[in-house]
């Protein structure tokens, strides 16, 4: 289906009742599908895309005009967000379940499947934090850095480690690339795939040391493992946790609450971006609108082709495609992507999908 063709719908709170009520991303979606009218009090509808804008399923976007001369951060807009944002999410508590909620051998339910349980190891809850990771943080301004193959070649390193916090999706690999994506990382996400896809499923002592090593090279900052999603990958994630525990490796483990995706998801869909499930980039922004007063993202291109015709890979790092278009896959990032265009164009935040300056 074309963007333009996609339809936008009105959210009320009504839906959102049924959506919270029924925590299951494919029937609430049913429900979207019906053409809702009637405004809530709070669809504000500030960050309306124009849905009629054209775009063109097999290249770049003819809406795609992108420019970062002379960008400038609007700090009014930046604090409506903020305020909109925290009347969905309590972005401090929602970036990490705490100690204090479960004890051993409770039982989660899977955020998305939830016939779905967990049990809540010893391992892992001695890993859940004390209190939030970003408890009373603030920063002057945050790097969010995706990991499309648009960073390669674009020199973007330095600039990306100058920013007083630095979040990375999906543990990239950084030295190999340093030129183009930095070396520096406050807050690295990682999903519990990624082990298997990168690390062998760390069935090998070769693979386990690479991933000691590259643990190791976080530094006691924030690991962010999304794992009450999906079942599937608690296996990965035990393993994950024993190997912190049993090597003594510094890195603040944060685990995202229950209710993060739904809430984020819902402040969007307030917004009118009917978005299936956010990607973790844009989960990231939406929460560093909490914490940062000027946020940059780089490496968010979710197209197969850059803006002169030249293949750009899905990840910096390896060969992975990506089907962007796909309605199979569980993200909208082309749309997720038209948003945060509109949203550089509004001075909310400043997006660099080109080479920086020097
Ligand atoms: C949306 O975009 C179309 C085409 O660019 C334009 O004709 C229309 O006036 C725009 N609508 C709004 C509400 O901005
Ligand atoms: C900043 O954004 C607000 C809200 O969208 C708008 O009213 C204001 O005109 C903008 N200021 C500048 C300098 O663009
Ligand atoms: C959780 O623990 C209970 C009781 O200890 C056990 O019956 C159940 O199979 C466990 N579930 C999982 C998913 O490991
Ligand atoms: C960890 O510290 C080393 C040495 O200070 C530094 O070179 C490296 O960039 C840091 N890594 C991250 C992820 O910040
Ligand atoms: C470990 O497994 C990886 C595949 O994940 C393989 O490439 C590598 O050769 C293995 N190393 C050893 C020592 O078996």
């Amino acid at each position: 289906m074309r963007l333009s063709r996609k339809r936008w719908t009105i959210c009320t709170i009504s839906i959102l009742v049924i959506f919270y009520k029924t925590k299951e991303i494919t029937r609430s979606e049913e429900h979207q599908e019906a053409q809702v009218t009637g405004d809530s009090e709070l669809g504000t509808s500030r960050l309306m895309v124009n849905s009629s804008e054209k775009s063109s399923r097999s290249g770049v976007p003819s809406f795609f005009q992108h420019s970062v001369e002379g960008w400038r951060v609007n700090s009014s807009l930046v604090l409506m967000i903020r305020k909109d944002v925290l009347r969905f999410l309590d972005a401090e508590r929602d970036v990490s379940v705490v100690k204090s909620s479960f004890k051993p051998g409770d039982t989660i339910h899977y955020v998305l499947d939830r016939r779905r349980t967990l049990n809540v190891s010893h391992t892992l809850h001695s890993l859940l934090p004390d209190v939030s990771p970003l408890k009373n943080k603030r920063f002057r301004t945050c790097a969010v850095v995706g990991n499309s193959g648009v960073l390669l070649n674009s020199g973007c390193g330095k600039e990306i480690d100058s920013h007083d916090f630095v979040i990375r999706c999906n543990l990239p690999p950084l030295s190999e690339f340093a030129e183009d994506v930095g070396l520096r990382s406050d807050f690295t996400t990682m999903n519990p795939s990624v082990i298997q896809r990168a690390y062998g499923g760390l069935k090998n002592a070769t693979d386990t040391e690479r991933f000691v090593q590259r643990l190791r090279g976080l530094n006691d900052s924030v690991l962010w493992i999304p794992a009450f999603m999906v079942k599937g990958g608690e296996r990965h994630v035990e393993s994950v946790n024993e190997l912190i525990v049993k090597r003594k490796l510094r890195v603040r483990t944060a685990y995202p609450s229950l209710r993060l995706i739904h809430v984020v998801r819902g402040y969007w869909l307030t917004n009118k971006i009917n978005i299936k499930r956010p990607s973790t980039g844009l989960l990231m922004y939406t929460l560093a609108t909490r914490f940062c007063d000027e946020i940059h993202l780089y490496g968010f291109w979710p197209f197969p082709r850059d803006a002169n015709g030249n293949m750009v890979k899905y990840h910096y790092y390896d060969m992975l495609k990506y089907r962007y278009f796909s309605n199979a896959g569980p993200h909208r990032m082309p749309l997720e992507f038209k948003t945060l265009k509109m949203l550089h164009s509004k001075g909310a935040l400043k997006l660099t999908t080109s080479k920086c300056e020097s």
